[in-house]
């Protein structure tokens, strides 16, 4: 059989390992897709030292690709919402499947895209836009297709996460660490989108919606960064037994869903508080499967690349299948989809660290716990630590049971309020992922 003509558009860190790996792995990747994969044409603005292409035909403009007669498949790794928006609807429209790893522009625009590959029947297939290396949507599409999901889990942005591990294990500064990640071609090309937690909202929006069933709305996705994270707060989290992730939370509640993205504190113990540096994990739970944990390299050329191969024999397989059989873009059947609500923030769960600067006076205590009592905020643990020097406070750590967001943003307020208290009282949410 004739090998299958893809083109690839985008030479960057992704685009170059998905050249190599297609050259690499040639032989063993037609052995699995049944037909061989050859790149006909590549668009990108510069060559990547990184791969080396050889006599394939290279265009600096991407829309060639997409045009072009000869290809089938429509290999989009250029990245943003705009340019890689048109020329993804432009090979749908000419009837070429699409393989992405762009997670901003399937969380943004993807129940458009599907609607019109949808309409044309093609596929656009986008592993590797979440995790990484780790193959996470296949295993929630396919591999748990029997269970009702519960609640997903996950460090999914790798360059957040390498640089909470910097900073915790060797106590290097924000900055440095950021740096770092972006020459090893790990951090977005705005790495606001790492630090504030909007690339882990794209791809929690993208898990989210193939685990329930829901379309994609990545506007309502709650978003907070690792960047206000101060070392103090890492370290008494430590104490008290837990470690400080960046983690994009997605729960099934009878209310709605709660789909969020903020720095979190996870018992030590837990396997998925020990994922360091670069690394990616997402834990799903499932009625039937129970806990289930993946884990891998969340960024990187060649873990990404791996993904987008198996995106490629994936397509290869069923390109010739009835389009109304294949697996469905957001794994429930498009007209199945559940309109359960998103919750607000305010309306979601979750416990709570607090850490209070309070002046050295007796009562202090009695004070915060009469507060929080007050609204029925269960304390679980508490850490009274000893005066500091600089400003003569006293720390007060404290970690709650589980209570509505509303109820302690409004605890937070009174806590505030007390003569006793100076500054801003810290809050962390805390989940136990159990
Ligand atoms: N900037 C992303 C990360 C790249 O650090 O995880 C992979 O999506």
């Amino acid at each position: 059989m004739k090998p299958v003509k893809v083109g690839i558009c985008g030479l960057g860190t992704v685009g170059g390992g998905t050249f190599n790996v297609l050259k690499r792995n040639a032989e063993e990747i037609a052995r699995r897709a049944g037909r061989g994969i050859e790149v006909a044409q590549i668009a990108a603005r510069r060559p990547n030292p990184k791969s080396e292409t050889g006599s394939t035909p290279i265009t600096a403009d991407i829309f060639d690709v997409a045009n072009n007669p000869e290809i089938d498949i429509v290999i989009e790794l250029i990245g943003g919402y705009t340019q890689a928006y048109d020329l993804v609807m432009k090979a749908i429209e000419n009837g070429k499947h699409v393989v992405t790893a762009n997670k901003a522009l399937i969380a943004v625009h993807g129940n458009e895209i599907f609607a019109k590959a949808r309409e044309k029947g093609v596929i656009v297939a986008f592993e590797a836009a979440v995790a990484g290396g780790i193959p996470v949507i296949k295993a929630i599409r396919e591999g748990l297709a029997g269970n009702r999901i519960n609640w997903l889990a996950g460090i999914i942005n790798g360059t957040g996460n390498f640089i909470l591990t910097e900073m915790r294990e060797k106590g290097r500064a924000f900055e440095d660490v950021l740096k770092e990640a972006q020459a090893l071609g790990y951090a977005e090309a705005d790495p606001t989108f790492d630090v504030e937690g909007i690339d882990a909202a794209h791809k929690l929006t993208i898990l989210a919606s193939i685990a329930f069933g829901i379309p994609l709305q990545f506007d309502k996705a709650y978003t907070e960064g690792i960047t206000k994270l101060t070392t103090a707060d890492v370290n008494y989290a430590e104490a008290l037994g837990y470690r400080i992730k960046h983690l994009g939370v997605a729960r099934r509640t009878d209310a709605g869903i709660e789909l969020r993205v903020h720095p979190t504190l996870i018992p030590a113990d837990r396997l998925i508080a020990n994922v360091n540096g670069v690394m990616n994990a997402v834990m799903v739970n499932g009625d039937a499967a129970g806990s289930t944990l993946f884990y891998g390299a969340g960024a990187g050329m060649d873990p990404t690349a791996s993904s987008v191969v198996a995106d490629l024999v994936d397509v290869v397989r069923a390109m010739t299948s009835d389009p109304e059989n294949r697996v469905p873009h957001l794994a429930f059947q498009p007209d199945s989809l559940s309109d359960h609500p998103i919750l607000p923030i305010d309306a979601c769960e979750s416990a709570y660290y607090l850490r209070i600067q309070a002046k050295d006076h007796p009562g202090v205590l009695a004070q915060v716990a009469t507060i929080l009592s007050e609204r029925g905020i269960n304390i679980e643990s508490i850490m009274q630590m000893e005066v500091e020097e600089h400003d003569g406070l006293v720390p007060m750590i404290l970690v709650t049971h589980r209570v509505l967001e509303s109820r302690i943003i409004e605890a937070i307020t009174a806590l505030e309020a007390l003569d006793d208290v100076v500054g801003n009282v810290v809050r962390i949410r805390v989940e136990q992922l159990n």
